[in-house]
């Protein structure tokens, strides 16, 4: 490096030492690790059912800081997919079946065995990926340990605090080569406390410390096929995400795979969580103290070299400090050291490949001819291997391509804003929403900031904080799901369900849904109707925009109403609406279960006019129909009750700190109900929603809409909010598609057939939109199915704000 030459004498003195207060190289030995790889003849295959395969045909990895070739593992083909998947199906029974506390003693075990060999690891980590053994040593791997180590807890209290929910089966798991070990480690440990088994991919830059960790797998003696590793690029991830014997997909990497494998999976019934990109706001105010800015940016942005989801990338600071926090900053990254990973003295090691470098320089040359400024420090990077300066953007135009685009490397943006209101609103101007930091003196105004700021973690004063107590992922198109904590748990369970006989029978009315028919309106010579009911948008009945309507008969077929048909239009108008009424999200969860109780009481004023609908549209009988309007009533107190109660957490994270768990509502949610409970199947998911601080537009039960177009009247007297409950009927299928495009829509939740499904899931790619679309036929009136938090989970996001606190 330019600005720490060594002497050509070779070592310097220590007087000179003294006299420079230059730091001189401190190199780790890669003897171990490269001794590690001889052993194995630098040649690796995949770990499949507790054995290693022969090697096939095989790909080189890198050391990206040498641009050596230090390996060569095996390019996985659809069989060795298959082989692993079926190894894991093969392995499932008796692991799910093995009492919690011997899971519990494996993970504990494979948590001593990182520590045992630590050093490897971390070594190993840095010739393969670049990244600085600093790191690798007291971050990457000590991670590593905690995630197995905290797991093995969830492990021995899987049976008693996830009671009634069991293992999901064979999960496949894809992983990005950021930070190779520590998201095999986010990826496994959870899935084996619920009691999955697990094909796993690494990447194809990175697969080293996965190879490393199968033998440890090995050493402690995890049941054969519980844990597969097979190596490859993204085609092989690709037949993992499609091979039909998966149960659920955990991926993590970039936005553009991420709608690939949502898509992909989309109709097949296999749970999802994707952790996508990002471009986190890094957020100034005058009030701050720069000293700590400074560290606070260098640790967000230049480390891992940037090449990290959640890099806090953009620098927005309030406009009075600005020059001040620019200058300090360009003093700063004159004092940066990129150089050798293994080198302990250097910040920041090496681009894990040349396909990566060329992107930043990319990126970078469109900043300059975009009319950025663009500053780089003014000594020299090595010139051997992938290495990229610490560099800084100033007068970024909030819509200039490096202001928007994540460009995974160490290159920082800088923004400026006037006041809160202004921050958040730049804050916010990305697609993305991962994490956010929030620097500030006065809590008022970070914890006033936080809950506004759409991401998934925000840290206070703070930046990169991650423990494996506390949950991690994203909003927005950062995808969904979390890693770590409880709340990361849930991923890998679901709930158990018993067997009922009668599940899958299609209805009566269901299978006559085609014969029901669209007219025009009042054009039919229909039998005597009461009145032709419209849409409920904005807290007021609307005329359907097409002026088309359906009729409505019951399971006899004779003609017993008529509803509106909504169209893409109707539904634009109630999204609209939904927007408009996001401050119900706001308000407290007192207020919110008042007006649920409320609109119970008024639901119980009518409850026999309510049943002798149900019964006319559906002919169950009338003790059943009376029953479902029982049922909805104590439906709406159950979440009214929820209302302020559904409490989040204070993490137990080794902070001098507290990391707060906020449950948040989605935001709007389009909810297309059941078709077999006309009322109990529209507020069951309703209600939680709306208990959690959501907007909605509702799609009723399509063959029998009556019910919701009754519950209009009771809505309009119950204080609600306009634009909280929008209600569209019509055909279920199309208006859900519409739903599911919609960018302004957060959370689309379906319950239909499997092509809906499908539908809904594929279209919610365009925003990676949260979706719950099922076909499982649900017995609403079923306290254990039809109600609890498996709904609040679903209206909710959990929130990390992570507050460091003392001087
Ligand atoms: P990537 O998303 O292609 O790779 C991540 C993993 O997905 C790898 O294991 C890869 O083999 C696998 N994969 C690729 N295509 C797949 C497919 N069709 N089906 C299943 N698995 C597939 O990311 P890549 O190409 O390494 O990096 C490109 C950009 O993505 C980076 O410049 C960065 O912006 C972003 N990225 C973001 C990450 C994050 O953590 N947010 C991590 C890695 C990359
Ligand atoms: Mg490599």
């Amino acid at each position: 490096m330019a600005m720490n030459p060594v002497p050509a004498s070779g070592v310097p003195s220590i007087a000179e030492i003294f006299k420079t207060m230059e730091y001189g190289p401190a190199p780790e030995s890669d003897r171990e690790a490269l001794g590690w790889l001889g052993k194995h003849g630098q040649v690796f295959g995949h770990y499949i059912g507790g054995k290693w395969t022969p090697p096939g045909r095989t790909f080189d990895v890198i050391n990206p800081a040498t641009a050596k070739v230090i390996a060569r593992v095996t390019d996985g083909t659809k069989d060795d997919v298959n082989a692993a998947v079926a190894a894991a199906k093969k392995a499932l029974p008796a692991w799910k079946a093995l009492a919690p506390h011997a899971r519990a003693r494996y993970l504990y075990a494979i948590a001593r065995g990182v520590q045992k060999h630590s050093r490897l690891l971390a070594v190993l980590e840095s010739i393969d990926n670049g990244k600085s053994i600093r790191e690798t040593r007291d971050i990457d791997v000590p991670l590593v340990a905690r995630h197995f180590y905290h797991h093995a807890g969830w492990a021995q209290l899987l049976d008693t605090e996830f009671a009634g929910y069991e293992a999901i089966g064979v999960v496949g798991q894809i992983i990005p080569w950021n930070f190779p070990l520590l998201m095999l480690a986010w990826k496994i440990a959870p899935a084996l406390a619920g009691g999955n088994t697990l094909v796993l991919k690494p990447a194809e830059f990175t697969p080293l410390t996965a190879m490393a960790f199968a033998e440890i797998v090995h050493e402690i003696g995890l049941p054969p096929g519980v844990v597969n590793l097979v190596n490859g690029h993204g085609e092989t991830g690709a037949a993992i995400v499609e091979h039909p014997g998966v149960d659920k997909i955990a991926f993590t990497g970039s936005t553009e795979v991420g709608r690939i494998i949502r898509k992909a999976t989309a109709g097949s019934g296999k749970k999802l969580s994707l952790e996508l990109g990002g471009k986190s706001p890094f957020i100034v105010y005058d009030d701050a103290d720069l000293d700590s800015v400074v560290e606070g940016v260098v640790d967000a942005i230049w480390f891992n070299q940037g090449q990290v989801c959640c890099a806090g990338s953009r620098l927005l600071v309030q406009e009075g400090i600005a020059e001040r926090l620019v200058a300090k900053l360009r003093a700063r990254m004159e004092k940066l050291r990129v150089g050798s990973p293994l080198d302990k003295a250097v910040d920041m090691g090496a681009i894990v490949a040349p396909v990566q470098l060329d992107r930043i320089r990319e990126l970078v040359q469109q900043g300059v001819d975009e009319g950025a400024t663009m500053w780089q420090p003014s000594w020299a990077c090595p010139a051997e291997g992938c290495f990229y300066p610490p560099t800084l953007f100033t007068d970024v135009q909030p819509s200039s391509t490096i202001a928007q685009v994540e460009i995974f490397g160490p290159v920082l943006v800088t923004m400026t804003f006037r006041t809160p209101e202004e921050s958040v609103a730049l804050a916010n101007n990305t697609p993305y929403g991962l994490a956010a930091s929030v620097w500030t003196e006065s809590i008022n105004l970070a914890l006033d900031i936080a809950p506004k700021i759409k991401a998934g973690v925000v840290w206070v004063n703070s930046t990169n904080l991650f423990d494996a107590a506390a949950g991690f992922g994203g909003y927005r198109e950062s995808g969904f799901g979390r890693e770590g904590g409880r709340e990361g748990m849930w991923e890998y369970v679901k709930k158990s369900r018993r067997e009922r006989r009668d599940a899958r029978k299609p209805t009566a009315a269901r299978q006559r849904i085609a014969s029901s028919q669209v007219s025009r309106l009042a054009s039919d010579a229909l039998p005597a109707i009461d009145r032709t009911p419209k849409l409920f948008i904005a807290g007021k009945q609307a005329r359907p925009d097409g002026a088309y309507t359906r009729r409505i008969v019951n399971a006899s077929g004779v003609p017993v109403g008529e509803a509106p048909e909504g169209n893409r239009k109707d539904i634009r108008n109630a999204v609209e609406a939904a927007h408009a009424a996001k401050g119900w999200g706001r308000a407290a969860g007192h207020n919110r279960a008042q007006i649920l109780y409320y609109i119970a009481e008024n639901l119980a004023v009518r409850a026999d006019e309510f049943a002798a609908r149900i019964e006319a549209m559906t002919e169950c009988g009338k003790k059943r129909a009376r029953q479902e309007v029982d049922a909805s009533i104590a439906r709406l107190f159950t979440y009214g009750a929820w209302a302020d109660k559904y409490d989040g957490a204070v993490h137990s994270v080794p902070i001098r700190g507290v990391a707060i768990a906020m449950n948040e509502p989605v935001g709007v949610i389009g909810i297309a109900c059941d078709d077999r409970y006309p009322l109990l199947g529209m507020l069951s998911l309703v209600a939680p929603a709306v208990a959690m601080g959501n907007t909605t537009i509702v799609v009723p039960s399509q063959p029998h809409p009556l019910a919701a177009t009754d519950f209009y009247g009771v809505l309009e007297t119950s204080d609600l909010p306009a634009g909280v409950i929008n209600i569209v009927t019509g055909d279920k299928d199309a208006l859900s598609k519409v739903l599911a495009e919609h960018d302004d829509v957060e959370a689309m939740w379906y319950r239909g057939g499997r092509e809906g499904v499908k539908a809904v899931e594929l279209a919610s790619a365009s925003n990676m939109k949260r979706t719950w679309a099922t076909w499982d036929d649900r017995d609403w009136l079923d306290r254990d199915e039809g109600e609890g938090r498996e709904f609040l989970r679903a209206a909710t996001h959990v929130k990390n704000i992570w507050v460091p606190y003392g001087e």
